[in-house]
Formats: structure tokens, C-alpha cells, sequence
């Protein structure tokens, strides 16, 4: 895989957000129609589905120091490049994400910095979690979409309704367009 050549923090916070919130968590087959494929001592033969799961992978303890813990840090400095190999939130592969080209050039990664960007620029919006606790973010049930606890309302924020006037500083939001958004309580 390319290997960007330093990662700064963002790029921390982005890869270890990324290796702890799936796109996908489980596994996602593969046949390969015309031809066994040959995987150290061992033969699958032609048709049989194979995969791989992101949820395995990304917290495997032998890779990861602490796998549930949200650690940017983990991905500064000289980091095992086993974490590299091992980190697949966009999969590998022909089929893989379309949005993610290079670590260093992908629109997904792009958007995410972008966004990040917004929300934590300097006199940005003040963030402030509403009755929101890790169970509402923990992905504990496998839609083909992983989702935390099905009673959750998911991860809500106060305070937005500021930041966003701040933003569009020429449109008028009010609290109830925000609500219909799902941006605010
Ligand atoms: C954080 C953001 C994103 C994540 C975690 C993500 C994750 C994924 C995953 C796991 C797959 C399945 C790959 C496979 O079957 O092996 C996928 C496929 C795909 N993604 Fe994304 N994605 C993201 C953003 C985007 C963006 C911004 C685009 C728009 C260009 C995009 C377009 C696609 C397309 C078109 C596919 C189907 C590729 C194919 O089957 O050949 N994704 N994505």
C-alpha cells in the first residue's frame, strides 16, 4: 500500500476515527470464478467466497495496542506498518471504495478534512455533547451497516445553532431547521 510519507495529527485523528467507525463491519466475499487461488499451503478452490472484516482487522490486539481505544498518537512517528496493512475502512482490492484513491488523495479523505475543518476552526462552532455517551456511537448490530444500540438517537450536539449562524453569517437558521436536519435536538 502507498504510505504517506508523515502523518501529521488530523491525519491521526482521521485514520483512527476511521479504524473505529466502520463503513462496513463485516466480511465482504469474493469468488474467484475461473481460477483456485493458492494462499500459503493451502488451495481454495474456483467459486468458493472468500473475505475479509474490517471489525476483525482493525481491532486485532497483535496490531493494535489498546484496539477500542481512540488513540490518534498511535499513527505518529515510526508506527508498526502493520496498522497500515491492517487498516481496510474503504476494503482493498478492484471493488474497493471509489471515493478513496491514495491516503494522500482521496475525495473521502478530502471531505472528512474538510469537514474536521469546519467544525474546529478557530471561533468555530461550540461543540457540546447532548445526552450522547459512547453507547451511542459503539457499533453493536450488523446491518450490512454497523449501528450502536438501537434505542439510540445517535451522537447529538447543543450549541451547533451558533456555529452554523456563524458560518452563514448572511442566511437566518433558526432552531427548527435544524431539527429537521437531525443537527440539533
Ligand atoms: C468515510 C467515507 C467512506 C467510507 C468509509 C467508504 C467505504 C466504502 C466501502 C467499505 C465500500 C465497499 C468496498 C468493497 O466492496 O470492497 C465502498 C464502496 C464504494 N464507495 Fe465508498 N466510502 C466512503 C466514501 C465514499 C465517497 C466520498 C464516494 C464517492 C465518490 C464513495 C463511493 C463508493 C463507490 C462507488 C463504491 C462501490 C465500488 C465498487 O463496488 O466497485 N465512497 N465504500
Amino acid at each position: 500500500m502507498d504510505r504517506p510519507r508523515k502523518i501529521t495529527l488530523p491525519t491521526g485523528i482521521i485514520k483512527d476515527g476511521l479504524r473505529l467507525s466502520y463503513g462496513v463491519m463485516r466480511r465482504l466475499p469474493r469468488c474467484s470464478p475461473d481460477i483456485a487461488l493458492q494462499y500459503n499451503q493451502w488451495s481454495i478452490p474456483k467459486g468458493t467466497p472468500v473475505g475479509m472484516g474490517a471489525y476483525s482487522l482493525h481491532t486485532n490486539t497483535e496490531v493494535y495496542l489498546e484496539p477500542f481505544k481512540f488513540i490518534p498518537e498511535r499513527w505518529l512517528g515510526d508506527f508498526d506498518p502493520r496498522m497500515d496493512d491492517s487498516w481496510v475502512p474503504f476494503t482493498r482490492g478492484s471493488r474497493k471504495c471509489l471515493g478513496y484513491n491514495l491516503p494522500n488523495s482521496s475525495l473521502a479523505i478530502a471531505e472528512i478534512n474538510w469537514a474536521l475543518a469546519v467544525l474546529f476552526r478557530p471561533n468555530g462552532p461550540d461543540l457540546t455533547l447532548y445526552e450522547t455517551d459512547e453507547s451511542d456511537i459503539t457499533p453493536v448490530v450488523d446491518f450490512h451497516l454497523p449501528l450502536p444500540k438501537l434505542d439510540s438517537r445517535g451522537c447529538r450536539i447543543a450549541n451547533v445553532v451558533i456555529g452554523l449562524a456563524q458560518f452563514h453569517p448572511t442566511e437566518t437558521r433558526d432552531k427548527s431547521t435544524l431539527t429537521s436536519t437531525g443537527l440539533t435536538d
